[in-house]
């Protein structure tokens, strides 16, 4: 077994054991990939202000996420087809998440259903939804959620049409996978990866196979979100969304000061600046450039986190330094799943932790609360000189 100190390690293991289409639906952007490059890199740019000689004894990184506790500012994403990174893979992660104690999110377009996670942990997590037209289905979805204790819902709102990743249209994404002969190849080098697969019966869209009706092709993520999604959601279905929730409202996806403000008065209790990892509009900035225009103008009505390029603890601490009050990783707890099913996200969890913590105390702090931009160097220019 390899020693794992890093994020990269999990990736290594995990591209071996998972087959080649799902790692490519994890690993990829959209179109030319540069902002799904850019989520990364952009953190690099952001340079830490060592403190030497500080107290750096008795570190915490607790904080309150949507005012749930969290042992550390940081949250898992939502995350499509986690369940066929590795069988019963959202099952897995949420429970790794609960003992960890951070929130974990599921995925409208996960394989495990909202039923399915509700019975393996105890903890309420945070369900992701996206717009479909089919209104009975959505009121049934709210239903759902409610009926499974889930105590937020968070609203993705920049995928009514899905951006166009090359991969997944070579490789015939789909859940389970067609058994093409390039994919009975691939899949004949992944005998850990089948060997759970055989041993579960959760291999389809859980949220959407026998729930939702009119679509053809429910294995396919391309046509059904093609078929079911509603591309014509506006800020007025949000505000409705709220009511037929009833509950906390997380939005995702905002990229801009504008749709901050529409967001936060159709009753959003927490925006998320998040561009889908890079994977919907390809040429967008990173979400860590865009974070201080939000904050700006919503920060004062409503907690502001962030996904989009997180690898690390030292980005997670950049990203709260900047102004976030919570983050989310996706890929990084992906990788972890697909290389060791739940240990791996819990590995995932502690190496992002240790990071974040040893990060946070050289730079003279003890608590994850007060830490501010003054730990930063920060460019100049970096939020934009924008004609
Ligand atoms: C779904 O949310 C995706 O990005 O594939």
């Amino acid at each position: 077994m390899p020693v794992i100190t890093e994020i990269e390690d999990l990736k290594r293991l995990y591209k071996r054991r998972a087959p080649r289409m799902f790692y490519d639906y994890a690993e990829s952007g959209s179109w030319t990939e540069q902002t799904f490059r850019e989520n990364s890199s952009d953190f690099d740019k952001i340079y830490l202000r060592q403190r030497v000689a500080v107290d750096m004894d008795n570190r915490s990184t607790k904080t309150q996420m949507l005012g749930e506790d969290a042992a550390m500012p940081v949250a898992l994403a939502p995350v499509g087809l986690t369940g066929m990174q590795d069988a019963d893979g959202e099952i897995k992660a949420a429970r790794a998440a609960e003992k960890f104690g951070v929130p974990f999110t599921l995925s409208t377009m996960s394989i495990c259903s909202i039923e399915d996670v509700a019975e393996h942990t105890k903890k309420p997590f945070w369900f992701q939804v996206y717009t479909l037209k089919d209104d009975d289905f959505m009121q049934r979805l709210f239903d759902r959620a409610k009926a499974a204790n889930c105590s937020a819902i968070v609203v993705t709102v920049d995928l009514q049409v899905l951006g166009q990743r090359h991969k997944d249209l070579k490789n015939g994404l789909s859940a389970p996978p067609k058994l093409t002969i390039p994919t009975m190849l691939n899949l004949a080098t992944k005998w850990r990866w089948g060997l759970g697969m055989l041993g579960t019966k959760r291999r389809f869209f859980g949220n959407i196979v026998g729930h939702a009706h009119g679509v053809k092709d429910p294995s396919s993520l391309s046509t059904w979100t093609a078929e079911a999604f509603d591309p014509s959601l506006d800020w007025d279905r949000i505000r409705q969304f709220k009511k037929m929730w009833g509950g906390k409202m997380i939005v995702k996806g905002i990229m801009e000061p504008e749709d901050a403000v529409e967001a936060v008065n159709a009753g959003a209790d927490a925006i998320i600046v998040s561009n889908h990892g890079g994977r919907q509009l390809d040429g967008a900035l990173s979400s860590i450039r865009v974070l201080p225009a939000i904050l700006d103008s919503v920060g004062d009505r409503v907690e502001v986190h962030l996904d989009s390029g997180i690898r690390s603890g030292q980005d997670v601490l950049k990203a709260l330094a900047m102004g976030a009050s919570g983050t989310y990783i996706g890929r990084a707890y992906v990788y972890g799943l697909g290389a060791m099913g739940e240990a791996g996200v819990t590995k995932a969890l502690e190496v992002i932790h240790r990071e974040m913590d040893i990060s946070m105390g050289f730079c003279g702090h003890t608590d994850i609360n007060k830490v501010d931009r003054s730990i930063l160097r920060v460019p100049k220019g970096f939020s934009g000189d924008w004609e």
